[in-house]
């Protein structure tokens, strides 16, 4: 085992000194820290020490209780989307690291480029309304904020979200009624799988695939573009391997309680697209450049 004296150049030793890492550092007891440093540096998720570890954060981190869980629980962006209040001094870590800052800046880079594509295909195809589907939307705040900021998309636009988490549409639907956009949105609590819903004109498929290798990305999309009419547009997001060096640190901990991102190269969302049966036609990042927004259209 690396000792972390032993590697003075470990770009891992580096990220420690960050000011935000101090914040989770400082969170730690004199033993745990120890036994962190060394897991960190060397990867160790498995050991017993690394098991200590995570015993330690899951007692302490009411954030990534929910992730040890659901990993692909909605509820914990909620403390990103909302500035929930944290209480829990190893928690404050997140909002403080790049890769949840990025999370936040996905949900921005989406309400700063769907309205424009909205427009853009609802014009192409000189259409009323205009009927988009949220694959595992949790809450959906990306197209209620969406909505509320552009009155002129209000009348002609509906969104469906679907999830299998009723306690994250809740929190949707509760947020929808107190902004009087009731009419304009639908919760269905259902996984994609048995979904039923057809002849949408755009699918969401935001923060399902960062998990999954390329193959099962492929396997999603061929499954969920059945819910677009012809010539509709997918859009899904992935994380691409910049997140992965330059946040080491968040990514560590997310594998420690079995979150293992699947970091993709610059050309594999377009790839994914492709082989899915869709035509990319162009994509977006938010602003660290962590969360890849492919646009596709189905062939
Ligand atoms: C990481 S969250 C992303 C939520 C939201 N799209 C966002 O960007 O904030 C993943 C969501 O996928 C949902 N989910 C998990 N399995 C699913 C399935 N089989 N079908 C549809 N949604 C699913 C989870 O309940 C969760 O709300």
């Amino acid at each position: 085992m690396l000792d972390m004296s032993d590697a003075p150049n470990d770009p891992r030793k580096a990220s420690l000194q960050k000011p935000e890492a101090q914040i989770f550092l400082s969170s730690l007891t004199p033993d745990i820290l120890a036994k962190f440093k060394t897991c960190y540096v060397n990867a160790d998720v498995q050991s017993a020490h690394a098991k200590e570890v995570l015993s330690y954060i899951l007692k302490n981190s009411p954030i990534m209780q929910i992730v040890s869980k659901d990993t692909t629980s909605a509820h914990t962006f909620e403390y990103l989307y909302l500035r929930k209040d944290i209480e829990s001094p190893l928690d404050k870590y997140f909002p403080n690291g790049r890769a949840a800052q990025a999370i936040y800046q996905r949900l921005h880079a989406l309400k700063l480029n769907l309205p424009a594509i909205i427009r853009g295909e609802r014009e192409k195809n000189n259409s009323a309304s205009y009927k988009i589907v949220n694959i595992g939307s949790g809450p959906s705040h990306e197209m209620i904020e969406i909505l509320l900021e552009n009155p002129d998309l209000k009348d002609k636009v509906h969104i469906t979200c679907v999830d299998p988490d009723r306690e994250a549409l809740i929190i949707g639907a509760q947020r929808v009624a107190r902004l009087n956009l009731e009419s304009h949105f639908s919760f269905v609590p259902a996984k994609y799988q048995t979904f039923d819903g057809r002849g949408y004109d755009m699918v969401l498929l935001i923060g399902i695939l960062c998990p999954l290798n390329v193959r099962l990305c492929v396997r999603v999309m061929k499954n969920v573009k059945r819910c677009l009419r012809p010539g509709g547009i997918i859009i899904f997001s992935t994380v691409q391997n910049i997140m992965g060096q330059e946040d080491p640190l968040t990514d560590y901990i997310m594998r420690l309680t079995g979150w293992n991102m699947d970091y993709k190269e610059d050309h594999e969302p377009y790839a994914i697209a492709r082989a899915a049966g869709c035509e990319p036609i162009g994509r977006f990042f938010d602003e660290y450049g962590y969360n890849c927004m492919t646009v596709a259209r189905i062939k």
